[in-house]
């Protein structure tokens, strides 16, 4: 009688101790997440190394606070006011017809919903401008797209549209818009992948 109720309390102790999970097993799919994902937080792994020398800005959209690549240092002809000192009626050339720009064209959306001046404010050229007659700074310029593209700016932001430059590991640090469309031509040219078999091109033909 005594034996049976000793042996029945190691039962017991053992279901116990036997409830905490050893080494490598977990309840759930979650719990294997959290344990395994810890030693990945406790580490110093940093997207630093990948971002190098790219001068970047923070941004904070909603709930997401990152990093993105500066652009006034990369745009050729900026600071615009180096030459738009008048407004532009008075820098127009009427006798010649001639553009200053003439290699930059708008193949976007069409003429009547766009041209120059939805994006360039010629009273204050090195800013942009929204639809609404703000100013946005040219290292923010997804602001401009995101008033007629929020579906692919929504993704952006949590990083499902567009590219990390260093991974995941923080700091956080995307591609912004400009970096891959131009604004003026944003369409990406279809191209094979990089490592195309061009002996399979061959026999295709
Ligand atoms: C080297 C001088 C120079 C620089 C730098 C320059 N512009 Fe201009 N831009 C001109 C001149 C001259 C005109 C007027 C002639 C014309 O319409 O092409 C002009 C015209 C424009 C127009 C009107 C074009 C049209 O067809 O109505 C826009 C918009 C414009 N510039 C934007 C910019 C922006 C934005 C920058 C800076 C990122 C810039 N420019 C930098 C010389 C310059
Ligand atoms: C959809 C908005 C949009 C429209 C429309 C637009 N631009 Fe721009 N433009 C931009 C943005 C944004 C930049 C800066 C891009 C970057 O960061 O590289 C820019 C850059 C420029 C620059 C500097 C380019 C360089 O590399 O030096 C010039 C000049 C310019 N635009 C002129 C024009 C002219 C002229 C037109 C009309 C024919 C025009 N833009 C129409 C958004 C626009
Ligand atoms: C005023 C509204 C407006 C703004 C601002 C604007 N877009 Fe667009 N964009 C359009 C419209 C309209 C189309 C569709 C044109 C079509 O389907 O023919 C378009 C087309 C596009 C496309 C698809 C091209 C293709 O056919 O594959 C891309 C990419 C794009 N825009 C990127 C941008 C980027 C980047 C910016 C910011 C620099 C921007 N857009 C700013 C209105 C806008
Ligand atoms: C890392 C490069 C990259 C960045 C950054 C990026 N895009 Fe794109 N985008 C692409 C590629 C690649 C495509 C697909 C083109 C295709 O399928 O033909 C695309 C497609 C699009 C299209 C066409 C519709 C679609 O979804 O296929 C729009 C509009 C667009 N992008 C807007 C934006 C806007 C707005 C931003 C910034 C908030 C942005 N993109 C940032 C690379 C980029």
């Amino acid at each position: 009688m005594i034996k049976q109720s000793i042996l029945s309390i190691f039962i017991l102790l053992f279901c116990l101790c036997s409830c905490g999970h050893k080494e490598g097993e977990y309840h759930s799919l979650k719990e294997k997440i959290e344990e395994e994902g810890k030693k990945y937080h406790e580490t110093d792994i940093s997207s630093e190394t990948y971002i190098g020398d790219i001068k970047t800005i923070e941004i904070t959209e909603g709930e997401h606070t990152f990093l993105i690549p500066e652009r006034k240092s990369q745009i050729k002809s900026y600071a615009c006011t180096e030459c738009h000192t008048k407004p532009l009626a008075a820098l127009q050339n009427t006798k010649t017809g001639q553009k200053a720009h003439w290699d930059m064209q708008i193949n976007h959306a069409n003429e009547n919903a766009m041209n120059c001046a939805t994006c360039h404010n010629g009273k204050d050229m090195d800013n942009l401008n929204s639809l609404t007659g703000n100013t946005v700074d040219f290292n923010k310029s997804f602001k401009l797209c995101a008033q007629c593209h929020s579906p692919q700016f929504e993704d952006w932001k949590g990083g499902a549209h567009g590219k990390n430059i260093g991974g995941w590991a923080k700091p956080r640090a995307a591609m912004t818009c400009v970096n891959c469309h131009n604004p003026h031509e944003p369409q990406i040219a279809p191209k094979w992948p990089e490592r195309f078999n061009t002996r399979k091109v061959k026999e295709r033909e």
